[in-house]
């Protein structure tokens, strides 16, 4: 990626003035004038991660190299204090654990059946799936022994419109709990979108149809409408509020309102290794490899130095190099480099 000086520019009508940020796309002339997309990295604060910054005309912008970029950016010269409080690293910690806290206690009150719908938004890999299963299997334990019967189903992947009305109806009744997780299909196809909005909406009653004839319903005796008591956790890597597509806009919107929307706001890059971080202080991370202290802060380490390279920055990507790690002691970290990083 390369990096650009920004001399004169504004975001939101405050001044940019002498940053340095790695560019997204060119100068580009719209219809409100010139603009640069450049990477925030935590500058506009910690929720903003690619960044419109207006900008009068191609003079305004200095391409700058990679070295030259490091100590312009140390400098962040004239940028006002008033933007927004840079956040600080406990902050940031702090932020990211209430969110998974708040993950685990709307899971939880979902398994109750007091949150009827929840969508969970946040990037690969951070521990969206394994928050809400840990919740699921701990409640459906819980009820075991309470001798009552949750139903928990986690349905991953795609799903057909017709599939996906079988097992809203299977797991229609107020004990239930249906996963979606990662089944983002279902939000481009029209018919499966309108039972999913059915099935996530706020209202007291929702009551979901099948409009069509189908013999595979009547073969296993199954309504063409019926009326869905259960509660909804829907998971995705989308983020509802920054889709491009107007079409899908309108339909995400719609399913928004209709439900919790937890965003875990893992954005940038520093967020992402402060999660890591976070797990691996926390002792569960690398548990299950036998790793003394040493070696689980040589990985972090190994991951924090190679940000921009690895392919991705998540829990999932710290447990693939721990792999490594115990299976080649003398060679992880070139392994590592061939198959977890970018070329150079
Ligand atoms: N709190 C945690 N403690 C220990 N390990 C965790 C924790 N959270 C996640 N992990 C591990 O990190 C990996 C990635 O987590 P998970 O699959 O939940 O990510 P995700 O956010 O659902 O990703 P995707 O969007 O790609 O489905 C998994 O191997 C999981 O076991
Ligand atoms: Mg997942």
């Amino acid at each position: 990626m390369s990096t650009i000086t920004i001399r004169n520019g504004t975001y939101r009508n405050i001044p940019v003035k002498n940053a340095s940020f790695l560019l997204v796309k060119d100068f580009t002339v719209g219809t409100k004038g010139g603009y640069v997309t450049v990477k925030s990295e935590g500058y506009f604060g910690p929720e903003h991660d690619v960044v419109r910054v207006k900008v009068n005309g191609i003079e305004e912008l200095e391409f700058t190299s990679k070295d030259t970029m490091q100590s312009s950016t140390a400098k962040q010269v004239n940028f006002p204090k008033v933007v927004e409080p840079i956040e600080t690293e406990e902050e940031a910690m702090t932020r990211i654990r209430e969110r998974f806290e708040i993950l685990h206690d709307m899971t939880k009150a979902a398994t109750a059946g007091d949150i009827r719908a929840m969508i969970v938004s946040g990037p690969p890999g951070v521990g969206k799936s394994f928050g809400v299963e840990q919740e699921i299997d701990k409640a459906c334990l819980f009820d075991k022994l309470a001798g009552k019967k949750l139903r928990a189903e986690v349905v991953k992947g795609s799903a057909t419109p017709i599939g996906l009305y079988q097992t809203l109806y299977k797991y229609s009744d107020s004990n239930c709990v249906l996963v979606f997780d990662d089944c983002d299909s279902i939000l481009v196809d029209d018919v499966a979108l309108n039972l999913l909005k059915g099935a996530l909406d706020s209202g007291k009653k929702r009551k979901i149809s099948w409009l069509s004839e189908s013999s595979t319903l009547r073969r296993e005796g199954i309504p063409d409408s019926f009326e869905f008591k259960g509660s909804v956790i829907f998971i995705t890597n989308l983020k509802f509020d920054q889709m491009k597509s107007q079409k899908l806009r309108d339909h995400l919107d719609a399913l928004q309102s209709r439900c919790h929307y937890l965003d875990l706001t893992l954005d940038t890059m520093r967020d992402k290794i402060l999660r890591i971080k976070q797990i691996a202080k926390d002792g569960v991370l690398f548990q299950d490899y036998d790793f003394d202290e040493v070696t689980c802060d040589e990985i972090i380490n190994f991951m924090d130095t190679n940000q921009a390279r690895l392919r991705e920055m998540s829990l999932r990507m710290a447990l693939k190099i721990a792999d490594l790690r115990k299976s080649f002691a003398g060679n992880w970290k070139r392994m590592a480099e061939t198959t977890c990083m970018k070329p150079a």
